[in-house]
């Protein structure tokens, strides 16, 4: 331990007296330590979930944010309503309804600091201790965090290449309700999920929307990464099939334009809304105005449009070279999924290793990745990892994937 740690540690007061009970069980995962450390060596890390900066558009920024200081510093620089800037407001709900064809307006819309704040307003809204939510298996680690704090009853639904297994969802919801038990909300990821990188097929969006009819839950769609396609066909959005107001969509900039700004939006039904608006009140009073300004500017002057294409172009390559090295260099028994975009495959290894155990090994060769398991509600699948494409040049997510391999392969010689 560091010299100021440890001072820092052995102080008289005990502080963890003075916590609530709820933050005595919040924990730092080791994973993510071992994960820090990592980042500031030579390793080429496949572990983290960030965009490329060469994708950032700062000079675009730049010059938004010259204009907007010199027309509407009196507005940017202020503080905003909870509800969120409403020219922001407005573009998001004319962009929502041209791109995805989902007829929207302002009072559908409610701008937050980035998706995962909304991710805790949904917690706080939606969720008393002991209610069921159900994720898909594997799911998105921060949402589980977001959700946990509320006590949810956790039930998973396994994947496959077409997304959330629909059909075992059904079956689930049928065996609840006969325990008396009623789903209140269901959570994906639906498009190039995180961490699996794969895609919900149009029937399982539409068989969804019907099931939610049928057994009365709302379906959180988060969508972080929907507009990275890098190759097949664009699926609407499970919002576009919905009609009565139950799914709650999740947007944000931090993929398309820069996760600095810290800006994302709900869209749903203004009563889901209003009640997400007044909960968040108490929590930030508004969202930072100025980046929601600038999120105007880039929207409404068209940037966004243009700009979607040249990230799609920046990724692609970078998929590729992946996929093309894991057929390379993986031994046999190991599988993985192939994304259509997003940022993330996800990688099966044999049964019986422990990708957590995995992990030092692979760093001492020069490689790191988030291993699977924290991924699962139940934390009960062990072979699985999460590798990143997005954030490392081409060569080297080549020579990653390589050490990757080649620890694998000697931890398959002890089984
Ligand atoms: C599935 C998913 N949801 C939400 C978020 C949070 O994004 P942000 O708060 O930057 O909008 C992320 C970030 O990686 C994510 O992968």
């Amino acid at each position: 331990m560091k010299k100021l740690e440890k001072k820092l540690a052995a102080g008289p007061v005990d502080f963890d007296s003075f916590f609530s009970q709820k933050a005595l069980r919040m924990k730092a995962s080791e994973v993510r330590e071992l994960l820090k450390l990592v980042e500031t060596s030579d390793v080429i890390s496949l572990a983290g979930g960030l965009p490329a900066p060469e994708t950032f558009p700062v000079e675009t920024i730049k010059k938004i944010t010259a204009e907007i200081l010199e027309e509407h510093a009196d507005k940017a620089l202020q503080y905003g309503t909870t509800k969120g800037f409403t020219p922001l407001r407005l573009a998001l709900a004319r962009w929502m309804e041209k791109r995805y064809g989902i007829p929207m307006s302002k009072v559908e819309i409610l701008t937050v600091a980035g998706s995962q704040q909304a991710l805790d307003l949904i917690g706080r809204v939606i969720i008393n201790p002991g209610d069921v939510i159900v994720v898909e298996a594997p799911t998105y680690l921060a949402a589980i965090q977001a959700f946990e704090y509320y006590d949810p009853e956790f039930v998973s639904i396994p994947m496959d290449d077409e997304g959330m297994r629909i059909d075992l969802l059904e079956e689930k919801l049928e065996e609840l309700k006969k325990q008396g038990k009623r789903v209140k909300m269901v959570y994906t990821v639906s498009t190039f999920q995180n961490p699996a990188g794969v895609t919900m097929s149009l029937e399982r969006r539409k068989r969804l929307v019907e099931l939610a009819e049928e057994y009365d839950f709302l379906i959180v769609e988060d969508g972080p990464y929907s507009e990275l396609r890098y190759s097949g066909e664009p699926i609407p959005p499970i919002k576009h099939f919905d009609e009565n107001g139950r799914v709650i969509y999740l947007g944000t900039f931090s993929k398309i334009l820069a996760p600095g700004l810290r800006i994302g939006w709900v869209a749903a039904h203004p009563h889901l809304i209003r009640k997400m608006e007044i909960a968040k009140q108490s929590i930030d009073l508004c969202t930072n105005t100025l980046g929601q300004a600038i999120a105007w500017k880039y929207v409404e002057d068209g940037h966004l449009d243009g700009h979607i294409p040249k990230i799609v172009e920046f990724y692609k390559p970078r998929r590729d070279v992946m996929l093309e090295a894991l057929e390379e260099y993986m031994p046999e028994g190991v599988t993985w999924t192939k994304p259509e975009g997003g940022m993330f495959v996800w990688v099966t290894l044999p049964e019986g290793i422990d990708t957590k155990f995995m992990l030092e090994k692979a760093v001492s060769k020069g490689v790191a990745y988030v291993p699977g398991e924290a991924f699962f509600v139940h934390r009960d699948k062990k072979n699985t990892m999460r590798l990143n494409f997005t954030y490392v040049p081409e060569e080297k997510i080549r020579e990653g994937v390589k050490r990757l391999a080649e620890t694998v392969k000697e931890e398959l010689k002890k089984l």
